[in-house]
């Protein structure tokens, strides 16, 4: 049996920080509501020019490093991301052709928040079946290009960032299971309301933002990932006590809190980055659990229960022993 196994992650933030103050002087809120209801104390936001890519790349490097791997070394590129640089080609393209890559199966996966759950999973299933040996996976994501900074609902809980992982064909795992999964009936409670094939002048005039119905959002968020908890723990014969670190999607403190209440597990079991980087949607989970690897929480042998939950809806967990 082949399994595939994390051997390195990287992470990168654009170097320009916007704190809850700066959002005071431009929506009718405050840091207090911002920090109590969010969890959210700052977030870094691209530089004019800075792409998707860019942010990718960097995280891409730093994965590379960490895992000893050369660009010879990479047989697919997976990127997640709801804002690639362009149309087309992919963002996983162009990164590919950053890395000096040539020829290796480079595509986009868009699932919103859960887009690097569902794109480390496909790599999984590339590596278990044998096609891939290496695989390069990255969430990345230049939200603030969505956002409507007048509103103060969502321009509030945003943030640009990457995170990557290369991901090897082991003979243990790793990657014990994934579950994927979506409900589109939810479509209109998160969502930009315009792409290509509808008002897409809205596209060409830069005013296509994110908009979302956050009450009821998180009414279904907090219910679902109750669940999906249940069903990886139920599907590996595992007890609440057996997972080391929750590694969740970091769309706010008070859904984070509520998924660790499910597992029983204290908080300073959880990896909590919302704080630092507010919801960097694909982003928020690679760059969550590499900086738990970097600053030595994490340590091979850890049992990790990554999971996501985001716009369509879509929402996935990961099982990893690290
Ligand atoms: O990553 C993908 C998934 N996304 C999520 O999971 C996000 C889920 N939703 C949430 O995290 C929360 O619903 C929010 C943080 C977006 C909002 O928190 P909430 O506790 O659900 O607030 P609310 O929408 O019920 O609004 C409470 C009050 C309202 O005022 P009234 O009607 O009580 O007078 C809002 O108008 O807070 C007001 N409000 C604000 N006040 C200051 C809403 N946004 C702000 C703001 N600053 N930025």
């Amino acid at each position: 049996m082949i399994y595939s196994s994390i051997t390195g992650t990287g992470g990168y933030l654009p170097e320009r920080i916007m704190e809850n103050a700066e959002l005071e002087q431009m929506v009718n809120t405050s840091d207090e509501w911002i920090k109590s209801r969010t969890g959210v104390v700052k977030r870094h936001i691209a530089a004019e020019g800075e792409t998707t890519c860019d942010l990718a790349e960097h995280a891409a490097h730093k994965a590379m490093k960490a895992a000893s791997a050369s660009s010879d070394d990479i047989d697919l590129i997976i990127v997640a991301t709801t804002t690639p640089d362009l149309i087309f080609p992919s963002t996983a393209c162009l990164l590919q052709h950053r890395l000096g890559i040539r020829g290796t199966a480079a595509f986009d996966v868009q699932a919103v928040c859960t887009g690097f759950i569902y794109a480390l999973a496909i790599a999984d299933k590339f590596i278990k079946t044998g096609s891939t040996k290496k695989a390069l996976v990255v969430g990345a994501e230049t939200l603030s290009r969505i956002i409507d900074w007048t509103d103060r609902d969502t321009c509030v809980l945003f943030g640009d960032g990457a995170g990557a992982v290369i991901l090897e064909a082991s003979e243990t795992p790793g990657i014990v299971s994934t579950f994927l999964h979506a409900d589109g009936q939810y479509k209109d409670l998160l969502k930009v309301p315009s792409g290509i094939s509808t008002d897409c002048t809205k596209i060409k005039d830069g005013n296509a933002f994110i908009q979302m119905q956050g009450n009821e959002v998180f009414k279904v968020a907090v219910n679902t990932l109750g669940r999906i908890v249940d069903e990886t723990l139920s599907a590996n014969n595992l007890k609440k006590k057996d997972i080391d670190w929750l590694v969740p999607h970091q769309a706010n403190t008070r859904i984070i809190s509520a998924t660790a209440k499910k597992l029983d597990m204290p908080m300073d079991k959880v990896i909590l980055t919302v704080d630092q980087h507010g919801n960097t949607s694909a982003a928020s989970v690679p760059l969550a659990l590499d900086v738990a690897i970097r600053d030595g929480r994490i340590q091979r042998g850890d049992k990790l229960l990554l999971e996501a939950f985001g716009g369509g809806f879509t929402w996935g967990s990961a099982l990893i022993d690290y």
